[in-house]
């Protein structure tokens, strides 16, 4: 989708409503500055109230005011919530737990993507919709399903999981090996015997648990390019997309998603009230930037698609958005990379499971703080129209893999909760706040401009992944690896001859034991600060050593190692530094590869982030502190359109975004 300005606007649920509200939505919407809405989202009860039978009825009049009203529309298939027909004509479809619980009509996601019914009219009533609305002149963007991230363990996955564990494996001899099958006696002499991961005795097999999750996500996958290519079909030209939801539970490779969309679109809700808010969104936007980038093998565009206008829901409660933080979130996401801002959702409902989400028009109405401060956000995203054109700049990448992810949290690992995606989060955290811009990057993505490369327990490494990572270092490219990364193979079976197997003879280590530690304990370092979760009986082979542990059996050990590999250093940390120490080591790192952060000047509490394009370049300052903050710069303030020589002052949780002179 190319835009010539910023997109803003939300979910808009029209069917919840009687007509003359729509009316008001528009004219609310006009005044709050919004030119694109989401629509339809899970109205499939409301489009074909019985199987075949079909009321656009209403869905015509919306399009059409919307047209009228100078607004797109981001038209949704509303196959994330099947109608209570649906249900009733296919129990078969509804989906089943691994202890083998079968889930009935009553919430939303309710089916099994594999089951063929639910496929049949998922694809028919976007075919349908395909037909009617391919080219009506309010179409921007066809927006599939919502948020896929259901599973599912019943016949019919079972059924699909062998087909895709033969096209993956080829024959049973090759699944016995991958999933080391001679241990326990699991093995397997027929295609029948081969089920999903189900409820079982014990501890199960980490093969087939992490197969399953890699079949899942390409099920899902295969459940939305169908659909995908019945709309492209109707309309090349309308790009198509679906909104990835982000969470350790989500059972998708968004890496893999990401080619097979034509805009990349988050939804992105922090659960955190504190400062952690900030890093969240700073973290969920470099990633979307990561899978664009990965999808299109270049810098390209994505989307915030959802995100909250008001209150943010924490474990147990819904925090509300302290004024002006809504702003600060939305352009912190612009600041990298987002084409708009989004939300959820436009109009507050009065009943339903959702009553209570916040929303940019609320149950109070339009009268409101949140609706002032969503007209103020839509008139300084005006004032940012071309923007567009500015790449994010990063010249430090942090690998991210989902099946490392979800391979770690097998069971039987020498500690509970290990977490890939944590631990990418504290890389990410600790590069943060030293105020240098980070892009996620995915195994085997190219690497030029990157200047260091951080792997945080990046515990998976095929050939592939290891040749991507040698050829990083051999390239001139800086390096730092953290234990548990290239422990295993793809098929998360221990790589031998001492850990980190994959970057051993890189990094000029050999790890000889694990001592994972417990949640309440600490390892001294001679570094000063401290490591938890994990350390290590790490043994010098070619690399030197850059800290020590103090106490303990592993005391004068190796904690940190740096191998020198022509101008490169490769870094090897084999516990986790508290965040001060991790924040210092992170920078050591980035300052040798020559990396700076994006405003050296910046002031603590003052996140900078610079998007450029040629000589254009775009410098984006929020103050995330409660008091004003001086911070040098020059250029022109978009936002207040006030020339600025050499110092810019950013007010109290605030922003500024300077159109800087041409360098
Ligand atoms: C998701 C969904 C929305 C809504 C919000 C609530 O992002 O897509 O339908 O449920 O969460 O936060």
């Amino acid at each position: 989708m190319t835009t010539k300005a910023l997109w803003y606007g939300g979910d808009w649920n029209p069917e919840q409503w009687p007509a003359e509200v729509w009316h008001d939505d528009i004219a609310l919407m006009r005044e709050a500055g919004v030119n694109l809405v989401t629509v339809g989202v899970f109205a499939w009860s409301r489009l074909e109230p019985a199987p075949g039978r079909h009321t656009f009825d209403w869905l015509d009049r919306v399009l059409d005011l919307l047209h009228g009203g100078g607004i797109r529309a981001a038209l949704a298939t509303p196959t994330a919530s099947p109608p209570p027909w649906f249900t009733h004509a296919h129990p078969d479809a509804m989906p089943v737990t691994a202890d083998d619980t079968r889930l009935h009509h009553g919430s939303r996601d309710t089916y099994c993507a594999a089951a063929p019914a639910y496929r049949a009219a998922a694809r028919s009533i976007a075919e349908t919709l395909a037909t009617r609305y391919a080219h009506h002149p309010a179409l921007a963007l066809w927006h599939v399903h919502n948020e896929y991230g259901t599973t599912c363990h019943c016949p019919h996955t079972e059924a699909a999981f062998r087909r895709w564990l033969a096209e993956r494996h080829g024959d049973l001899d090759a699944l016995n090996d991958a999933w080391t099958t001679s241990f326990w006696g699991q093995h397997y002499a027929d295609w029948a015997q081969v089920g999903a991961p189900r409820a079982t005795q014990y501890l199960a097999n980490p093969g087939q648990l992490l197969d399953f999750r890699r079949f899942w996500s390409d099920t899902l996958l295969s459940a939305y390019t169908e659909q995908r290519d019945v709309l492209r079909a109707a309309n090349p030209a309308v790009p198509v997309t679906t909104n990835f939801v982000l969470g350790e539970w989500v059972p998708v490779d968004h890496a893999r998603w990401a080619r097979e969309v034509d805009l990349v679109a988050v939804d992105h809700y922090p659960d955190r009230v504190d400062a952690g808010a900030e890093e969240q969104s700073a973290l969920a936007a470099d990633l979307a930037r990561g899978w664009a980038r990965h999808g299109a093998g270049r810098p390209a565009p994505w989307l915030l698609m959802e995100s909250a206008p008001n209150q943010i829901h924490t474990a147990g409660r819904m925090h509300t958005k302290e004024p002006g933080r809504m702003t600060r979130h939305s352009l912190a996401h612009v600041a990298r990379g987002s084409a708009g801002v989004m939300f959820f959702q436009w109009r507050a409902p009065a009943g339903g499971a959702e009553r209570f989400h916040s929303a940019v028009v609320s149950h109070a109405g339009a009268d409101t703080r949140v609706f002032r401060e969503a007209t103020g956000l839509g008139a300084a995203l005006a004032r940012l129209g071309g923007i567009e054109a500015g790449r994010v700049q990063a010249r430090v990448a942090i690998a991210y893999d989902a099946a490392s992810g979800w391979a770690l949290r097998h069971p039987g690992m020498p500690r509970d909760g290990l977490d890939h995606p944590g631990e990418v989060a504290a890389a990410h955290r600790a590069l943060w706040h030293a105020g240098i811009t980070t892009d996620l990057v995915t195994p085997g993505d190219p690497l030029d401009g990157h200047r260091l490369l951080v792997l945080p327990a990046l515990y998976l490494a095929s050939d592939a992944t290891a040749d991507w990572v040698r050829r990083h270092v051999h390239t001139g490219g800086h390096l730092l690896v953290t234990w548990l990364s290239g422990v295993a193979d793809e098929h998360a079976r221990i790589r031998l001859g001492g850990y980190p197997g994959a970057y051993r003879d890189l990094l000029g280590v050999r790890v000889e034991e694990f001592h994972p530690l417990a949640d309440d304990e600490r390892v001294l370092l001679t570094s000063g600060g401290f490591g938890r979760i994990w350390s290590e009986t790490v043994h010098l082979a070619g690399a030197e050593q850059v800290t020590a542990y103090i106490g303990g059996v592993l005391d004068g050990r190796p904690a940190v190692t740096r191998r020198r590999i022509g101008d490169a250093r490769a870094w090897y940390v084999s516990t986790r530094p508290d965040d001060a120490t991790y924040r210092r080591l992170l920078t050591d790192a980035a300052r040798l590869a020559g990396v700076v952060p994006a405003c050296p000047a910046a002031p603590p509490g003052v996140e900078a982030v610079r998007r450029r394009d040629g000589d254009r370049s775009w410098l984006f300052l929020l103050n995330h502190t409660d008091r004003p903050q001086r911070v040098p710069a020059a250029g022109h303030e978009l936002l207040t359109g006030d020339p600025v020589d050499d110092r810019v002052t950013v007010p109290p949780g605030g922003v500024a975004v300077l159109c800087e002179p041409p360098r």
